[in-house]
């Protein structure tokens, strides 16, 4: 896809997103927050689901929390939020910000998986367990943050970056650590996910999840 057809798919996304009126939080949000981006970023960040800044600006991670992912992003890997693509498994603020419900994830899926199509990042980097367990299955944050791992998704093979949620790294000093160090290690996995050696194309056929080091 050249950069102006992934743009206009991208558009034609965000725009069934704010027109959408099936779920209760779909009604009730002053904004939907489609996501935003390049439209060719090498990483793609999925977080969980818009919070109260994100519902009035309509704009993925413009809190504290996106704060955070910014300023990570920046020291780590000395790039602009407009470098990257950020977005989220759910597309409305819940109430409260409580979990998301299964069938808001389950609505808002097959945008998501459009997105992914469109832009093709080289590395996912899931931002908390809802985006984490959208490719792996029956592990828990603490155990797998910051071990990439092949996924197969789609029909394609991405590399996937569990990483804690921003918002939990501003919760505990222990978790910002490792958020922090997740972010230094995510900058060596961008260099060597473009040498032939590790780029996923180029790996032997192997399992749909195979941990990629
Ligand atoms: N938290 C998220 O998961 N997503 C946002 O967009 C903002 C906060």
């Amino acid at each position: 896809m050249t950069r102006e057809e992934k743009i206009e798919a991208l558009e034609e996304i965000a725009l069934e997103v704010r027109a959408f009126k099936g779920l209760e939080i779909a009604r009730h949000a002053t904004n939907a927050v489609p996501g935003e981006g390049d439209p060719d970023a090498e990483i793609m960040f999925i977080g969980e689901a818009p919070g109260f800044n994100e519902d009035k600006q309509g704009r993925p991670f413009v809190g504290q929390a996106g704060k955070l992912l910014e300023k990570s992003l920046q020291e780590s890997l000395g790039m602009n939020r407009d470098d990257v693509y950020i977005t989220n498994i759910v597309k409305y603020r819940p109430p409260d910000n409580r979990d998301p419900f299964p069938d808001e994830i389950e609505v808002c899926r097959d945008w998501l998986d459009r997105q992914i199509r469109v832009i093709s990042p080289k590395i996912i980097a899931t931002l908390g367990r809802f985006s984490m367990g959208k490719f792996i299955e029956g592990l828990t944050i603490s155990r797998v943050h910051g071990q990439p791992r092949f996924v197969d998704f789609a029909g394609s093979r991405y590399i996937v970056y569990p990483m804690y949620h921003p918002a939990a790294a501003l919760r505990a000093g222990s978790v910002l650590e490792q958020f922090r160090q997740d972010f230094n290690k995510l900058k060596a996995l961008f260099t060597s996910a473009s040498s032939p050696a590790t780029a996923p194309d180029q790996s032997p056929s192997g399992p749909s999840q195979g941990s990629l080091f």
